[in-house]
């Protein structure tokens, strides 16, 4: 440790020993205290069993100040990104680092583009699912499967074969996304249209159906492209640390972004927006909302208010903020007038004046509001969590893509607080 370096000194109270660790500071945010040495030096663990100030790798790619409400991608703030860019245009600027030129961008556009199609024994993984298989289900499967049609391409350490499976994934979670929903809703799959842009394709894949003509809604086009740049990437959420886990053992690709469908699929994670419309049925009236409120407040009740709070955010997601202009703008552009908006902005508005979410700083999070827009597009509910896995398939393949490219790459493996029996010996059944 050279002398110039900033250091935090750990004295044990017990013994006077000390142990000076390394502080390392990043671009923007807290620093960090280094402690790969402490177990070396002091026989001690850590312990921060839900990670709560645990910092698990080095990354460049997102930064969020949960205090101020800011999230930026490569320096760029999530509003301006959704405001001015594209999804395939922040893919890239995701996976690269830098926004593309005309050229760079093209060449990007063609290849996600002739990648979106599946191969054709794909269909069949849908048809061995019941047809009220929960999409979620189906997609862990899916992509969890298709690195079995890519033996040409699972080298990890080779540059290109990373970068055609971070193509492929992008392009085909579209695809594989629309076969879920037609599967569910018992309509032929749709092939993809070239000719289209992302958001567009993914649509018509949705929508259309081989009996008639199908015209995109380009503001329904529009915000679905919002939509999918505003869950793209967060940092080291639990879906993406579980990508970096998974291909910290040098898994391939597939099977990385499969254990991230899996994980964001929990209530408490992406699960979330299929759960804000569910809780949002289940309180069915304004003058409920309080009874509500009452038992989100309850520890002996384990319901919790859904699209509430964050680890990070303890002041508005700026996501939901664009949310719920988008909300506004889709069902406008629709011509609906749907009160389950109208019982989310009155339950926002309640909470936000309740002192128990004062106190723990607990704001509408991305989930509240996303699931009103893809109601209002057309999606069911089982296909929310869907539309967030296809988005951050672009943020998991980035980080995992920047993890393997990371010269130190060493298997993810924590310890624990062992407080099981202490060593015992065996007693025959008849003597127990
Ligand atoms: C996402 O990490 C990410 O970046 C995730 C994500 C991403 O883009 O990847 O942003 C996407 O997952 C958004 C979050 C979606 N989940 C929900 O909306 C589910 C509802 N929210 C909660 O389950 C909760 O807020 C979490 C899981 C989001 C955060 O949980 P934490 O950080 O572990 O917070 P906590 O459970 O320790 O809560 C602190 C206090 C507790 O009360 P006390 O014990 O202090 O009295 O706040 C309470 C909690 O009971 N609390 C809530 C609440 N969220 C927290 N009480 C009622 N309703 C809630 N929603």
């Amino acid at each position: 440790m050279s002398e110039q370096e900033k250091t935090f000194t750990l004295t044990n109270d017990q013994t006077g020993e000390s142990c000076k660790l390394a502080v390392r500071d990043g671009t923007v945010g807290p620093s960090v205290i280094d402690i790969r040495n402490l177990y070396a030096e002091t026989g001690h663990f850590t312990f921060d069993p839900s990670f709560t100030a645990t910092g698990s790798c080095k990354s460049r790619i997102t930064y969020i100040d949960g205090d101020e409400g800011i999230l930026m991608h490569r320096g760029y703030m999530i509003e301006e990104l959704v405001d001015k860019s594209n999804f395939l245009e922040v893919s890239y600027l995701l996976l690269y680092g830098n926004l593309p030129d005309k050229k760079q961008y093209d060449e990007f556009n063609h290849n996600i583009t002739y990648h979106t199609m599946v191969h054709e024994q794909v269909h069949h993984f849908f048809r061995g699912f019941r047809r009220d298989a929960h999409p979620m289900a189906i997609m862990c499967g899916a992509v969890g499967g298709l690195s079995a049609f890519y033996h040409d391409s699972l080298d990890i350490w080779d540059e290109k074969q990373r970068e055609i499976s971070a193509h492929r994934l992008i392009a085909k979670m579209g695809t594989l996304a629309a076969m879920a929903y037609k599967y569910a809703v018992g309509q032929p799959f749709v092939y993809p249209d070239n000719s289209l842009d992302y958001a567009s394709n993914f649509l018509k894949m949705c929508f259309s159906v081989p009996a008639e003509k199908y015209e995109v809604n380009p503001v329904l086009a529009r915000a679905m492209d919002k939509i999918f740049i505003l869950h793209m990437d967060h940092e080291q959420n639990a879906s993406t640390s579980t990508v970096r886990l998974a291909g910290s053992s040098q898994a391939n690709p597939f099977a990385c972004i499969a254990s991230g469908i899996a994980c964001l699929w929990g209530p408490s994670h992406g699960g979330a927006n299929q759960a804000v419309l569910e809780m949002l049925d289940e309180i069915g009236s304004k003058d409920r909302i309080p009874e509500f409120l009452e038992r989100a407040k309850d520890k002996d009740d384990p319901f919790r208010l859904m699209g509430f709070g964050h680890r990070v955010y303890k002041n508005f997601d700026p996501r939901a903020n664009v949310l719920k202009k988008y909300a506004d703008e889709v069902l406008d552009e629709l011509g609906i007038n749907d009160p389950q908006l109208e019982l989310a902005m009155e339950l926002e508005r309640i909470a936000l004046e309740d002192e128990y979410f004062i106190e723990r700083k607990l704001f509408p999070n991305v989930d509240f509001y996303s699931g009103i827009i893809l109601k209002a597009m057309g999606f069911p509910v089982s296909m929310f969590t869907v539309l967030f896995a296809l988005a951050r398939t672009v943020g998991w393949v980035s980080q995992w893509k920047e993890m393997i490219e990371e010269p130190s790459l060493r298997i993810g493996r924590p310890r624990q607080l062992y407080v099981g029996s202490a060593q015992r010996d065996y007693v025959p059944m008849n003597k127990r």
